[in-house]
């Protein structure tokens, strides 16, 4: 198969994460959506162990997630810690949002393959995700801030107890051109080892 690598350079440079407070509310298709998710499912994966688990919520799921998770982070805070801002930055993110993909990974039974392989695929499966939104020209946002990591969290999304929830992936149209964002040359991340004595 012959693929424009030009193009493929293009889109994976091009991709930019766009807060969820920038989206418009425009929904996007859920059948662009399933492509998204199928797309994810095509990622490198040892021993085919396929970790991903993805809970999508649209729709009034939206209001489940926020009301779910801005009262857990109320709950989780202490009084003098408390942010009203924060509190409702926990809800607007996610209804502002047309779609969030909440990032699961389920523990294989016989923990043969190591845990951190399985987080790298499931992490591969998102950078699919981004990808393809970013062909549709959907932006997209993967955040773990608030209440990810929280026991509460995996409870609510009924996973169990060796999976973990990896974040969310926000995902919605906007009107603003991408936030710019920036890398060092690749050169300053490589040894480039081409003799015996480099
Ligand atoms: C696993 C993971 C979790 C992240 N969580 C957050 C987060 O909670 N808040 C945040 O501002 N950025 C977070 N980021 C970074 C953004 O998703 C984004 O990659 C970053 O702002 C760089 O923008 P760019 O993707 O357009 O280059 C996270 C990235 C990864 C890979």
């Amino acid at each position: 198969m012959n693929f424009s690598y030009k193009k493929v350079n293009q889109l994976i440079k091009s991709r930019r994460s766009t807060k969820p407070r920038y989206f418009n509310g425009e929904k996007i298709a859920d059948e662009i959506v399933w492509q998204i998710l199928e797309n994810a499912g095509w990622a490198p994966t040892h021993g085919l162990t396929q970790p991903w688990r993805f809970k999508v919520f649209t729709d009034d799921g939206l209001k489940k997630l926020a009301s779910f998770q801005a009262d857990l982070y109320q709950k989780l805070t202490p009084e003098d810690n408390f942010k009203p801002e924060k509190y409702a930055r926990m809800k607007t993110n996610i209804l502002n949002s047309s779609h969030v993909v909440v990032i699961c990974m389920e523990r294989q039974k016989s923990e043969k393959i190591p845990e951190i392989e399985e987080i790298e695929a499931v992490a591969c499966s998102v950078q699919n995700m981004t990808l393809t939104a970013a062909a549709y020209g959907i932006c997209s946002f993967w955040g773990s801030g608030g209440v990810t990591y929280t026991q509460e969290l995996k409870d609510f999304l009924g996973l169990g107890e060796k999976d973990l929830c990896l974040g969310y992936l926000y995902l919605g149209y906007s009107d603003r051109p991408a936030t710019l964002s920036r890398r060092d040359p690749i050169q300053e991340k490589v040894d480039w080892i081409n003799s015996v004595n480099s």
